[in-house]
């Protein structure tokens, strides 16, 4: 097995197209009692970026972490790139307090907006997280209609196609959103990137890349591991030849 590659420039990671898949390993699998250790140790393994899931125990069946969780990983990894994938009802009400805890991506659900009376407008949205300084990223549910997104994919930087339902890590990847991706990326500019995000394993990264994937997100399949460089380095060449 090849050294794990160093890691990409923080402003470069969503803007170029990568040769390989970039690997976000999501720290919901992480041992929360030892979550500085666990960064590092999958940075140092050779991961390009860190997948934060936000869960507010409303839009998902789940509670998670807050900006204060943010902060703490900032403080400890100042270097890196942290995608915040936050499942959450008002989204809105959160952009400020994440900018400030040192989020890169801030990615909120298409579903947030569907279902929310109060009349937020997801483009609206995005360019306020623009105005905060951060990338804004659309999340997508398995069985949502992509004709809510496809008319206003040029407001993202990225767009994180969910392979579960939100909620937990350890569910099984659903094969059907392979179809959604490669729709979505027949849409899209090179300056912005798909990921992929629930499920993921060596056997199925293949596919998400092959389909237009170019971030993997994944906790189980890294944190479940007794060799984050080795699980790292199985996702990122999954289609390699
Ligand atoms: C689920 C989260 C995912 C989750 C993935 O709601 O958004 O990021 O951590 O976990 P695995 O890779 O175990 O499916
Ligand atoms: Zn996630």
């Amino acid at each position: 097995m090849s050294q794990p590659t160093p890691q990409i420039s923080k402003k470069r990671v969503l803007s170029e197209v990568p040769t390989l898949p970039l690997v976000a390993p999501s720290i919901l699998a992480a041992d929360f009692g030892r979550i500085g250790e666990e960064c590092q140790a999958v940075l140092k393994a050779g991961a390009d970026l860190l997948h934060l899931d936000v869960m507010d125990g409303h839009f998902v069946p789940n509670l998670t972490m807050g900006p204060d969780m943010i902060t703490g990983v900032r403080r400890h990894c100042p270097e890196t790139f942290l995608d915040v994938h936050l499942m959450v009802s008002q989204p809105g009400m959160y952009v400020e307090p994440f900018a400030k805890a040192g989020t890169d991506l801030f990615t909120f659900h298409i579903e947030a907006a569907i279902v929310d009376q109060t009349g937020f407008d997801p483009v609206e949205l995005a360019h306020q997280i623009h105005e905060h300084g951060m990338c804004a990223g659309i999340a997508i549910n398995p069985p949502t209609d992509l004709d809510h997104i496809l008319p206003i994919l040029e407001h993202f930087d990225l767009v994180l196609v969910m392979s579960i339902m939100p909620g937990f890590s350890g569910q099984s990847f659903k094969p059907e959103v392979l179809q959604n991706v490669r729709t979505i990326a027949s849409h899209l500019k090179p300056s912005q990137r798909i990921e992929m995000d629930g499920g993921i394993v060596p056997s199925n990264a293949a596919s998400c890349i092959e389909a237009g994937c170019d971030v993997l997100a994944a906790a189980s399949a890294i944190y479940k591991s007794d060799d984050y460089a080795n699980a790292i380095h199985s996702l990122r060449h999954a289609a390699s030849p």
